[in-house]
């Protein structure tokens, strides 16, 4: 069975979306495996988004990321990964479709990296390799 990493960012949790994501989710059909609240370390987000050293929003990103806490998730299910990107919306929450998580629930609050409440992992590749870092008991 297909499994991807979801995050609720520091966003999603201080407005307490928590809920309101796990539940569309959950109405989409996949299944939550694993779950936890946490507080992201440097080290771990250095890892987590090593495909972005170096890019302007990088150091950014990393601290809004560890802002405050997040939710980490493990969710299964057949096309997870497609269909957890598709629940998200794009990554620039204003021109996200409506209907999406970014769509209905984010917008550009003009800091320096867009905050756009969840990250899903992209790929096979990517999902394995998050949920190691995130998840290293599983
Ligand atoms: P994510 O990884 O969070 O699911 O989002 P994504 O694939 O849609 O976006 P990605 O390109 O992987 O970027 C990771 C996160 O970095 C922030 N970002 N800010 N130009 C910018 O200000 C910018 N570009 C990316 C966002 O928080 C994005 O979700
Ligand atoms: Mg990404």
């Amino acid at each position: 069975m297909e499994r991807t990493l979801i995050l609720v960012k520091p966003d999603g949790v201080k407005r307490n979306l928590v809920g309101e994501v796990l539940s569309r989710v959950e109405r989409k059909g996949y299944t939550i495996a694993a779950l936890k609240l946490m507080q992201a370390d440097r080290g771990l987000l250095v890892q987590h988004y090593a495909e972005h050293e170096g890019k302007p929003f990088f150091e950014p990103l990393v601290e809004f990321m560890m802002s405050g806490p997040i939710v980490a998730v493990v969710a299964e299910g057949n096309r997870v990964i497609e269909g957890f990107r598709k629940l998200a919306g794009a990554t620039d929450p204003t021109v996200a479709e409506p209907g999406t998580i970014r769509g209905d629930l984010a917008r550009d609050q003009g800091t320096k990296v867009v905050q756009n409440i969840v990250h899903g992992s992209d790929s096979v590749e990517s999902a394995t390799r998050e949920i190691s870092i995130f998840f290293p008991e599983l």
